[in-house]
């Protein structure tokens, strides 16, 4: 175990290779078959966006692509580590190294400022120091350079969701995982947003794969998953689309429909 965190640590060559992707979860007696033999790999540098319905399994797939709930079955390899084998400390310290999660629940610490809210993942790392250069960079980038020394409560939605984001690029992930992180943002701090993903993504190859609803957003990807009841019914193209409106009347022929009773195969 130890060896092979050592090896996936040293491993710069970080694809995402997920395999036969399966979760069950279970109600009472009633199994809820969330996610089902789901499989793709993204190489890194590549931003891919995820679109599904409500209900499709969109945050089950992110949440297991981070390691914080364990599948059914298949597999998710991150640059050579399969994630699942490792425990749960080594797969803390994993995520905290190589990944930038920004989840629909935020979780900023409520009595820390802005600024010490971004730099938290540096200063957990041991003999974690902070960057006040980057983090400055970053809120700034993100609209939130008047904002540094205010406290969670003291901000909007959408600015308590574009720290999450800070928070999220703060170490240089190579591989950023966010679920419809764009939900509470204005068109402008959208666009600022989805910029910065694909400039991440270019300069620094780090792998995205972004959940979201909004196809505007998704026009960003280089790829887009949909995802319909757990199963992955196809993969388009960013590029075979030239705008959004093109994107989304694509998306809702093809997943966006009620599944009608009895036309199941
Ligand atoms: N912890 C859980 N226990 C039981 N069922 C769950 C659990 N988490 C998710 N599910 C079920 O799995 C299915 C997929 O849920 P998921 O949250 O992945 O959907 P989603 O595509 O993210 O939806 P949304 O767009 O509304 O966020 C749903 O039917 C949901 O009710
Ligand atoms: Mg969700």
């Amino acid at each position: 175990m130890g060896n092979q965190h050592a090896n996936a640590s040293s491993d710069l060559d970080r694809h995402l290779v997920v395999e036969r992707l399966g979760k069950i979860f279970h109600q009472g007696t009633v199994a809820v078959p969330a996610l089902v033999d789901v499989g793709f790999t993204a190489s890194r540098g590549e931003f891919v966006a995820v679109m599904g319905a409500s209900g499709s399994g969109k945050s089950t797939l992110l949440h297991l692509l981070a390691g914080l709930i364990t599948p059914t079955s298949g597999s998710v390899t991150l640059g050579g580590q399969d994630l699942h084998t490792l425990d749960d400390r080594s797969l803390t310290l994993f995520r905290r190294r190589h990944m930038g999660l920004v989840f629909q629940a935020y979780n900023l610490v409520p009595t820390l400022t802005v600024e010490d809210n971004v730099q938290l993942p540096l200063l957990m790392e041991r003999a974690g120091r902070s960057d006040p250069v980057k983090c400055a960079e970053l809120l700034e980038a993100l609209g939130l350079g008047a904002r540094r020394k205010h406290r969670p409560d003291q901000l909007s939605g959408g600015e308590q969701q574009r720290v999450a984001i800070a928070r999220a690029l703060i170490n240089d992930p190579s591989v950023l995982l966010a679920d419809e992180p764009t939900g509470n943002l204005d068109s402008g701090n959208r666009e600022r947003f989805c910029s910065r993903l694909r400039e991440l993504a270019a300069a620094q190859r780090c792998t995205v794969v972004l959940v979201t609803h909004d196809p505007v957003v998704a026009m960003w990807s280089d790829r887009v998953l949909l995802l319909r009841d757990g199963h992955l019914t196809a993969t388009l193209d960013r590029r075979d689309f030239s705008t959004a409106a093109a994107l989304g009347a694509r998306f809702h022929e093809l997943v966006d429909v009620p599944a009608a009773a009895g036309t199941q195969a």
